[in-house]
């Protein structure tokens, strides 16, 4: 063993994978002894072992007066002595999200890019003055310290009941599950409630779509139509009249992602009506409820439904900030106590830091004081980016003005790609969210945020789709 602790085989390993990955190719010269021990941190007598071993195996070879080589092996045996991570992340039980989905991640987190189509509020909307006071009481409330049980901290439950009571949602405490994000809900719904072959009902395009969420361990997406408010209530109970496998209805019914409309009140009753003749649960994901603009919207579904049908989630993912990593979900309490369990299987729970700094948000006024400013915010930027459209492409695209949220769903003109417009404007700088991700029928739309970007990078990124559109024609 050598001072860095690196040892001959260890260098063996590390050449053996270069050559077996074609970083270092047949004919590639090797670096120095005296080269490879330093960068090794070894002695050269290590090197001259790890280098012997190679030679021993085929895989690089001495020159006389010229140096060593890697030689001209059979690769593809070298490579059967590693493990192929590609294969085993490929064919596993969750594979990897969708390219372009995983593209638009990274691209979300460079700041030299315009963000024109993210589902989150720019830094200049967080409330910060008015969240540190609450960072600070943690000092006086956080003392819990060992595992808990799943069910989470307390006072953020009963918090998080009464602010369900304030939007028509009966629970208590108990009935509160705390989870990390409104998207580790649905993650536990699917682990915990789904059975292999089930059925998972949603509107033709929604968010869900642009996950493997619910897809995993072979489960069914079926897509219900939806035009504007309206859910086709019709073709569903159609359908589950002749469904024999246990099914479930993803909704997320106010402020849609992507599309921004709302359910109207008739889908909601007809929605309650249909879970209650076929016994069949409703995932209510009412992200966007707070951040509404004009009026408050519709009662939630589960505010209609009094026989426990409906699984309720939100999260302060939209309202406050996605790092936070803190929401809810809220159902009959043996449904709850068996996601706790599950949670218990699966991280122990919640962090305590965000559920308590949340409910000293939400105790002290400071969550209503926060939404009140920003619902003028939202005004502003949401007529702002209506602005912006209406000036520079109204002759390309046409949109509808939401309500609420945190979107303007555009539909681009038949003679405009905008799978070509998304990367043109990738490589211009500007990112937008192209609905193709959602639905294969909606290649003509993309969601542009209004909260995303600062409003002057609103104005450019607006400009820059212009000029795009231009060179398109
Ligand atoms: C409809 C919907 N549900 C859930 C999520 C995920 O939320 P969270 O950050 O709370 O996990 C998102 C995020 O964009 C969303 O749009």
């Amino acid at each position: 063993m050598n001072p860095s602790g690196t040892t001959y085989r260890d260098i063996v390993e590390y050449i053996e994978k270069k050559a077996a990955e074609g970083e270092w190719s047949a004919g590639r010269k090797l670096p120095t002894q005296r080269e490879m021990a330093a960068a090794f941190g070894v002695n050269r007598s290590t090197v001259i072992h790890a280098l012997d071993v190679l030679k021993e195996r085929g895989i690089i070879e001495s020159k006389t007066g010229s140096g060593t080589y890697v030689s001209d092996y059979d690769a593809s045996t070298l490579s059967k002595r590693f493990v192929n991570w590609t294969d085993f992340s490929k064919y596993s039980l969750h594979p990897t999200n969708h390219d372009i989905v995983r593209k638009i991640n990274k691209l979300e987190l460079d700041d030299s890019i315009i963000q024109l189509g993210k589902g989150e509020l720019h830094e200049e909307l967080f409330p910060k003055r008015l969240f540190h006071d609450s960072l600070r009481s943690l000092e006086t409330t956080y003392h819990h310290y060992g595992y808990d049980d799943g069910t989470g901290d307390y006072r953020y439950r009963k918090a998080v009941s009464s602010y369900l009571k304030e939007r028509g949602i009966a629970s208590s405490p108990d009935t509160i599950l705390p989870v990390s994000g409104a998207l580790q809900a649905l993650q536990l719904i699917t682990l915990g409630l789904l059975q292999l072959g089930s059925t998972v009902y949603t509107p033709q395009i929604s968010y869900v779509h642009s996950l493997h969420v619910f897809r995993t361990s072979g489960m069914k997406l079926k897509s219900i139509p939806f035009k504007k408010q309206r859910l086709g209530t019709e073709y569903l109970r159609d359908d589950l009249s002749r469904n024999k496998s246990s099914s479930m209805l993803y909704v997320n019914p106010t402020f849609q992602n992507p599309v921004t409309t709302t359910l109207d009140g008739q889908s909601r009753k007809e929605l309650v009506e249909l879970s209650r003749d076929y016994q069949m649960p409703v995932i209510e994901d009412d992200i966007f409820r707070d951040l509404w603009i004009d009026q408050e919207p519709q009662p939630p579904i589960a505010s209609l439904d009094h026989s426990g049908h409906t699984l309720f989630i939100g999260s302060f993912s939209k309202t406050m900030a996605p790092t936070l990593r803190v929401g809810w979900m809220t159902g009959p309490a043996d449904v709850m106590e068996k996601l706790s369990d599950l949670r218990m299987q699966l991280d122990y729970g919640t962090s305590y830091l965000p559920q308590l700094a949340m409910y000293n948000f939400l105790e002290t006024g400071k969550y209503d004081e926060h939404l009140k400013t920003l619902r003028k915010e939202l005004r502003d930027r949401r007529d702002t980016l209506a602005y912006l459209l209406e000036t520079y492409i109204a002759d390309a695209a046409t949109w509808e003005i939401p309500e609420g949220g945190m979107f303007i769903w555009v539909r681009f003109a038949d003679d405009i790609n905008v799978r070509r417009l998304f990367s043109a404007l990738v490589d211009r700088g500007v990112l937008i969210n192209p609905g193709f991700i959602y639905s294969y029928y909606h290649n003509q739309y993309a969601r542009l945020s209004f909260t995303s970007s600062s409003l002057e990078d609103m104005e450019y990124g607006v400009k820059v789709i212009r000029d795009v559109v231009d060179e398109q024609k």
